[in-house]
């Protein structure tokens, strides 16, 4: 692929974007990376203290909704390659205001389609719109061996999913109606550093490590299928560079986890990284009315990019939820600037409801 080399990753002070965002910025320093964020609650500069000031990087504080600036963005530096990211991405959040979730994840996402098209004009020639997408689009499954495959067909149940599967549609139509250099992809579960903790392996982490609940939904029997973030973000680069153009690819390490075995793992491994006797945070388990519309089962077969591709997560779970709760033990100062002030506040809302 002949890509122009200027690459706008939206969304890159995310927990995702930000791994992306380091990868490219450290894997190529002739490309010049360019970095759009809105800085939602979600968004976060200190994820990219290291890279900063890198002079392949920029950083533009913009709403992806905002058209005329998308326009004159791709325009100003020559974007050649689109990465999106930005997105809600938060299922429990888009239970209690969908709107948003509607204007980002599927306006946002149009509003950038349009402006890629009317920048390039039909010269599509080394350009890409790399659309990041979730396995939550394809529904459920039940606990009977199936997997979610590139030809799974849509079936969104919560305001989240549906907007992430709104936005595929449209990315799709675009390449279909207007030959616009498209790829989706649809990744699992993704665990690691910089994720924000309202999500579970953070929050259980942190609500651990300061003694207080933590809020199993249901029974916990629910299975997620988790990736570790930097696997992603190498799919997410390999894709970009040599991925099929209107194509689609599933991106999940076959690692399926009970929520409450590995609520427990986490357990075991928090307490054993801060010298704790083994069980010891086990009383903190407490079990809380069940999500709205919590799908049962994701489970992502990926073989399609392994076979075309040659891709594979480079690391194992054990490894991996290991490294993680070091990270967050080691940084602290991260979690605790992001947990103060409005998020604590919200926090306790959402807990005190369940
Ligand atoms: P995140 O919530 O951590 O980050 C989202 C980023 O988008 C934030 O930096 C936020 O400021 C930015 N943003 C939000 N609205 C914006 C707007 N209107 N304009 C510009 N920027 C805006 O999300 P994440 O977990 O890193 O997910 C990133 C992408 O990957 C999303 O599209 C998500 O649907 C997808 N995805 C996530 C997972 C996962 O497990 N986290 C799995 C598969 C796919
Ligand atoms: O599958 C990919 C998706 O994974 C991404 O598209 C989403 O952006 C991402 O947020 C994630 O969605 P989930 O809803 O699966 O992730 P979450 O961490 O919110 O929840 C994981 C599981 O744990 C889910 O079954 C709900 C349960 N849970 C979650 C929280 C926050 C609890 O039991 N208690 C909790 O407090």
């Amino acid at each position: 692929m002949t890509a122009t080399k200027n690459i706008l990753i939206t969304g890159g002070a995310g927990f995702i974007g930000s791994h992306v965002v380091r990868l490219f910025v450290n894997k190529y320093p002739d490309y010049h990376i360019i970095n759009l964020d809105k800085l939602t609650y979600a968004g976060n500069l200190a994820n990219l203290k290291d890279i900063e000031d890198k002079p392949n990087y920029t950083f533009v504080k913009a709403d992806i909704c905002d058209y005329d600036k998308m326009l004159e963005l791709i325009r100003e530096y020559e974007v050649g390659g689109i990465i999106h990211l930005a997105a809600e991405s938060h299922v429990d959040r888009s239970i209690k205001d969908p709107f948003t979730f509607a204007r980002t994840n599927v306006m946002g996402t149009l509003s950038l389609l349009e402006a890629a098209r009317q920048n390039w004009n039909g010269d599509y020639e080394g350009k890409r719109f790399y659309h990041i997408s979730t396995d939550e689009v394809y529904g459920t499954l039940e606990f009977d061996g199936t997997f979610f495959t590139e030809t799974t067909s849509y079936d969104p149940h919560s305001p989240y999913s549906a907007s992430k599967a709104g936005s595929d549609h449209f990315v799709r139509a675009y390449h279909d109606t207007y030959g616009l250099p498209t790829i989706v992809t649809n990744c699992s579960n993704n665990y690691g550093p910089y994720q924000f903790p309202e999500k579970l392996i953070p929050l259980f982490i942190n609500n651990i490590r300061k003694e207080k609940p933590l809020p199993v939904y249901g029974k916990g029997e629910n299975v997620r299928d988790w990736l570790y973030v930097v696997d992603h973000a190498r799919a997410i680069d390999l894709i970009f560079h040599e991925g099929k153009l209107a194509d689609t690819y599933n991106i999940g390490g076959f690692n399926e986890w009970k929520n409450i075995d590995l609520i427990k793992v986490i357990i075991k491994t928090v307490d054993k990284l801060l010298g704790n006797p083994e069980g010891t945070s086990e009383k903190l388990i407490t079990y809380v009315t069940d999500r709205a519309g919590h799908d049962l089962r994701y489970a992502i077969d990926s073989t399609k990019l392994k076979n075309e591709l040659g891709w594979e997560p480079s690391l194992q779970f054990e490894e991996g939820i290991e490294k993680t709760v070091q990270w967050y033990l080691d940084n602290q100062e991260w979690m605790d600037q992001i947990t103060s002030g409005d998020y604590e506040k919200y926090y306790e809302m959402m807990y005190k409801e369940r």
